[in-house]
């Protein structure tokens, strides 16, 4: 394949009559110290040129491209396009030190030392050739080095990926898995973080790889080769991403209809958010909690709904989430979930919904189901007293969430010792707590505001209530000296 005498020696025929172009050439290979080229030659016309072919057997023509003695078009129709197939490169010496080499590419003489290198190793590849490929002729070592980093690289990628992949496993990101609807979620999960490990090494890798053996050497000052483009690069990295998208919405739709499943038998139960507290209700029973109880390996249907602003309901444990948005009948969302392990997790709200969002928890319980239903018996049972039975009521419709029967401020006034004492209001003036003013306090939350505290009770809370529920529980304040 290489046409010389001397096994990596190149052959260089100069094409000029001006005897200067001849030892410029010389003296700027001499400089660039290229000991593999070696000029046989020089002709100053074509025939002579022919002539020589058969006695100096040249590798490549360097016509002088601004001798217009020489006919430059005559020397690339019988060398390129005729039947005596040779490389042929018109130079220019005139701009001083610069070598420019008419290949389709401009090159500053600091790049004549590479040009030579590559021309080296594409002594077969013709100029007509470059002319085809825009001049970006991958030589065959450059082939092969590039092979080497690619296959490098590529191996390296493989390693971290695998070395992300287990090191997620043993992290556990996810906390544990405590719903049948969480099965599908963190199959599509487990994948995608492998997707992920895999696109980032790809990524990082070969970004720090490029880094470290592509920087620009000491003294180069040279620019880069010019690419115009790779068609079936761009072809490949757009169809390669669509179709994993593409998958994974199919992936997605599966797992989205997967949690939807709907059980006929499922447990519903009402869930009313309001600033900052979740109220449950179970509509079989007229069970009203704070916390949520659930009996397990059995579906629950979650209708939600909130009394001011959208929360969002979610058990990270049950990994599904939905929203509670305000607006009544119309705007109820509706969440399945079926709990498969005992134990105690906490509902949080999902949703920026104002200055305690981040505090807006609730206890949820997962009993067996012989728990589960004495639960229902005790929360069934209706006390006699009407402390006791003010106690549970103000439990149930989250009362105590914000007023605390121990003395402690929470986000309301507490209720210990409330009852017949003096109350600042914030306009300064003070009201006696009687039975009236405590009917008032609950029923129009806004009439009058201790000094203090601000207006944040849901206003509409007493709506729920039956009169006799709100004597019940002014006894109870009543009973908290
Ligand atoms: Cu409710 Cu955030």
């Amino acid at each position: 394949m290489i046409r010389s005498n001397k096994p990596g020696e190149r052959r260089v025929l100069i094409a000029s009559s001006h005897p200067l172009f001849g030892q410029g050439l010389r003296s700027l290979l001499k400089e660039r110290h290229q000991t593999g080229v070696k000029v046989v030659g020089m002709v100053s016309n074509l025939k002579e040129a022919l002539a020589a072919l058969e006695k100096l057997n040249p590798d490549l023509i360097i016509v002088d491209y601004d001798d217009e003695a020489l006919n430059r078009d005559e020397f690339l129709a019988r060398f390129v396009e005729g039947e005596k197939k040779l490389r042929v490169v018109l130079l220019s010496l005139q701009s001083g030190r610069d070598a420019v080499v008419y290949d389709r590419r401009t090159l500053a003489a600091a790049q004549i030392d590479d040009w030579l290198e590559e021309w080296n190793y594409e002594s077969q590849a013709s100029p007509a050739l470059l002319e085809e490929t825009g001049g970006a002729v991958e030589t065959v070592q450059n082939r092969r080095t590039g092979m080497k980093h690619f296959v490098i690289a590529a191996i390296l990628v493989v390693i971290v990926t695998a070395l992300l992949i287990a090191g997620l496993d043993r992290v556990q990101i996810l906390p544990i898995q405590a719903s049948l609807q969480a099965d599908s979620i963190d199959g599509l999960f487990n994948l995608e973080f492998r997707v992920i490990a895999f696109l980032f090494s790809l990524i990082v890798v070969f970004m720090i790889y490029s880094l470290i053996f592509f920087r620009r050497k000491k003294g180069d000052d040279s620019d880069a080769a010019h690419i115009e483009g790779n068609r079936s690069l761009e072809v490949i990295w757009t169809l390669a991403p669509l179709a994993t998208v593409l998958f994974f919405a199919y992936l997605g739709g599966e797992s989205l209809a997967e949690t939807l499943r709907p059980d006929p038998q499922a447990l519903e139960i009402e869930v009313t958010a309001s600033q900052w507290s979740w109220r449950f209700e179970y509509p079989d029973t007229g069970i009203v909690s704070t916390e949520l109880m659930l009996p397990v390996d059995k579906q629950v249907l979650l209708r939600l709904s909130s009394t001011d602003v959208i929360h969002s309901f979610w058990v990270p444990e049950f990994r599904v989430k939905q929203d509670a948005l305000p607006g009544g009948q119309d705007f109820i969302r509706d969440l399945r979930i079926t709990p498969t392990e005992i134990g105690n997790y906490k509902v949080r709200c999902a949703e920026l919904c104002g200055l305690q969002h981040a505090y807006m928890l609730a206890d949820v319980q997962v009993l067996s189901q012989a728990d589960f239903d004495q639960w229902v018996n005790e929360q069934t049972f209706v006390s006699d007293d009407p402390v006791v039975r003010g106690r549970q009521y103000a439990e149930q419709f989250g009362c105590l969430a914000c007023h605390s029967t121990d003395g402690s401020t929470l986000v309301g006034p507490t209720w210990q010792g409330l009852f017949g004492h003096e109350v600042t209001l914030e306009d300064g003036s003070t009201v006696e707590a009687d039975e009236a003013y405590l009917r008032e306090s609950i029923q129009d939350p806004g009439a009058k505001i201790v000094s203090g505290f601000q207006n944040v009770m849901p206003p509409d809370i007493a709506a729920d209530m039956s009169d006799a529920q709100i004597a019940d529980i002014i006894e109870y304040i009543k009973s908290l000296r």
